[in-house]
């Protein structure tokens, strides 16, 4: 499939702004959707509208089948061991949140620790200061360094302890209890080393969770060979409705946590004075789920893994290579996040090579980023700017913000020759 084929399967990339053709740089905070999702959320809308699990009658089972589907769609997207493994949330923000409250229910206690990094988006770094505030524990930050690579050396001295083994589910006299890292930071693109935080960290008995919102977009994600504990993400990056997310959790962990949010459907037997609760994955979905938009999740997952056909991941890849050597060759540009690590003559620590993965942030000398956004606006071009929730890693680079262009697979050359183009006039015109 060409890029213009893929293309043509988002009606929305065919619309104008202000006269002119929309050319949308912004699929990091929420991607565009194929016409087969929209019609299949129109579809079970329109035909299967009923309230999932609860009725014997054929509407209900019509949607409870739609809903396990994308279940089982959804593990075998992520190659999860089962279907209880596989949680549906409203998105990656309340994935992650789950584990904070539950996880941290059952294992996190007074003088524990957590240990985020520096370039975390928002949702995975406050639900742990909360859950440290509220448990008495301290949150230990992974710092980065200016080429915004994490030093894996230093993962190893936070870790410190005594090694005490690497079965999931198990408890240990480790201080530190989870380590949550991002996949792919929203801001410098560079796709994380995780794989090898995961096995330091299994190696001192410490269980990670993975924010995979932006990593599962641009990463094929198997969960058993990546070995991650919990691994968040989002519909809504992914071609999917937003109000959908998924948190996938190794079972053993999983049968371990207490439930987070309580009500409907996530109960065994419930009397005035208690309750018992359902099994997994029920126990972590009180209330009724977005069926209807988690439906769609196998024809979402069937465009990302058609924009992974090396056809398309060649063009795209071309596309990003285009844009970053356009961006670097501005002299008043600086692109924040580099693929190669330090020189050893600089720095002796443990890093691992980078990769970049469709989003480039930058600031350019002199202009306001909020500025020339909203120039582009009025040029057809849809971009991101300010602290793209992600404050810490902002200030890291001692910024008030940047400008994001976060690339789909949709995005034609032509679309960011139109950018920069638009990107000079703007900065003229602020000059
Ligand atoms: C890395 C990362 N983590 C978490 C989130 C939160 O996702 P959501 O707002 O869909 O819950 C985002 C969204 O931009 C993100 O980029």
């Amino acid at each position: 499939m060409t890029v213009q084929e893929f293309r043509r399967l988002f009606p929305i990339l065919e619309r104008k702004v202000y006269g002119k053709n929309l050319v949308y740089l912004d699929n990091a905070a929420t991607s565009q959707r194929p016409q087969a999702v929209l019609d299949k959320f129109v579809q079970v809308s329109r035909e299967s509208n009923a309230n999932i699990y609860r009725a014997v009658h054929k509407l209900s089972a019509e949607a409870t089948d739609y809903y396990e589907q994308a279940r089982e769609a959804t593990r075998a997207f992520v190659n999860a061991a089962s279907r209880e493994e596989i949680i549906f949330t409203s998105g990656c923000t309340a994935a992650v949140n789950t584990v904070a409250y539950s996880f941290g229910e059952a294992f996190v206690g007074a003088g524990d620790e957590i240990v985020v990094s520096e370039c975390e988006h928002h949702s995975n770094l406050v639900p742990w200061q909360l859950l440290c505030q509220r448990k008495g524990a301290a949150l230990r930050i992974l710092p980065i360094d200016d080429q915004g690579h994490w030093d894996l050396g230093l993962l190893k001295t936070l870790l410190g302890g005594v090694p005490s083994g690497t079965q999931a589910g198990t408890r240990s006299n480790q201080r530190v209890k989870l380590v949550a890292v991002t996949h792919i930071s929203n801001v410098l693109g560079l796709v994380n080393p995780v794989e090898e935080v995961i096995r330091l960290c299994h190696a001192a008995g410490v269980p990670v969770l993975v924010d995979g919102a932006q990593g599962i977009v641009h990463e094929k994600v198997d969960v058993q060979a990546m070995d991650c504990d919990f691994y968040a993400f989002s519909g809504h990056k992914l071609y999917a409705p937003t109000g959908t997310g998924v948190l996938y959790g190794k079972k053993s962990w999983l049968e371990q946590m207490p439930p987070f949010l309580s009500g409907g459907e996530m109960v065994g037997t419930v009397t005035l004075e208690a309750a018992t609760f359902a099994g997994l994955p029920h126990k972590f979905e009180a209330g009724t789920g977005n069926f209807a938009a988690v439906a769609t999740f196998p024809e979402a997952f069937r465009t990302a893994t058609l924009a992974r056909e090396p056809r398309l991941a060649s063009a795209f890849e071309a596309t990003c290579a285009y844009l970053e050597t356009a961006l670097r060759g501005r002299s008043d540009l600086r692109l924040y996040g580099d693929t190669a690590p330090l020189p050893a003559s600089v720095s002796d620590k443990y890093s691992v090579p980078y990769r970049r993965a469709g989003v480039f942030s930058f600031t350019i000398d002199g202009v306001h980023h909020e500025d020339v956004a909203q120039i582009l606006d009025k040029m057809g071009v849809a971009v991101r700017s300010g602290l793209m929730c992600a404050e810490p890693v902002i200030r890291h680079f001692g910024r008030e913000g940047m400008l994001r262009i976060s690339l789909a697979p949709y995005n034609t050359m032509e679309e960011v020759e139109y950018f920069i183009k638009c990107l000079d006039k703007a900065v003229n015109m602020l000059r």
